[in-house]
């Protein structure tokens, strides 16, 4: 099975010589990708489904890679210890889901991890979550697969409740600065907009209608668009 963008761009975020959990694994895709660039030092690969992992088993073994994968059946990082990893990463499931196993596992609260997460949907939530917790976002990377768009989130445990300005839960740390990053901002622009148009429908004094028109001007003036208007 080929490698796709968006698991391309979540093995560009792992360091060489990294001891690596991929949960939810699935197929076994990324961890295959990462032996075979040379990323890792040990890859576990885990998946809380038999089905998956059966099929996990079958593609590394397919690709001769028995010795150095290694899969293990756990709900998120409950069968994981904290000693055997330092790269964590989640792709592939909702951001709802991905905090609720990050959260599970309180041994994660610790700056040597690094975290590469990839939500498919819900990244606001995932994002809120992060900082209300002390997971600091380093860096996001969007990224085009099949025709949608996705971010990679790459963050670590900082200690500190983080500080988020309102609009940060819909940008992150994206950055308009390339195709992908301005598509990320408009994309965000035309979801507030729409939710603006239904609550001016709805005519009520809403409160939601002042915080997301002050969102919606911070995102756009980020974007630039402010300047260019008369
Ligand atoms: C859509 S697949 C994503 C596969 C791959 N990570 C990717 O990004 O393409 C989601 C996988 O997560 C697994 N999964 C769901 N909940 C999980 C949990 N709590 N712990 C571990 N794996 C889980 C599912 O069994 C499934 O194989």
């Amino acid at each position: 099975m080929a490698i796709n963008a968006r698991l391309r761009t979540v093995a560009d975020f792992v360091c060489g010589g990294a001891l690596v959990v991929d949960v939810g694994c699935d197929h076994a895709i990324l961890p295959i990708e990462l032996v075979r660039k040379n990323k890792v030092g040990r890859v576990i690969a885990c998946d809380i489904g038999e089905g998956p992992l059966a099929s996990a088993n079958r593609n590394i073994k397919r690709a001769g890679l028995e010795e150095v994968i290694e899969t293990r059946l756990s709900d998120g990082l409950n069968k994981i210890l904290p000693d055997e990893v330092d790269h964590i990463v989640i792709a592939g499931m909702g951001g709802d889901l991905i905090a609720r196993i990050i959260g599970n596992a309180e041994w994660t609260r610790d700056k040597k991890y690094r975290f590469i997460l990839q939500p498919m949907t819900s990244a606001d939530d995932l994002r809120i979550w992060l900082c209300q917790n002390g997971y600091k976002i380093e860096k996001e990377k969007p990224v085009y697969d099949a025709g949608r768009l996705y971010t990679v989130i790459v963050c670590a445990f900082s200690g500190d409740k983080i500080e988020m300005s309102p609009e940060y839960p819909y940008i992150g740390e994206v950055l308009p600065d390339t195709a992908e990053g301005r598509d990320y901002f408009l994309r965000q622009i035309s979801r507030i907009e729409k939710r603006l148009l239904s609550l001016e429908r709805s005519k009520s004094d809403h409160p939601e209608k002042q915080e997301l028109t002050v969102i919606l001007n911070a995102i756009k003036e980020r974007l630039g668009e402010l300047k260019c208007r008369p």
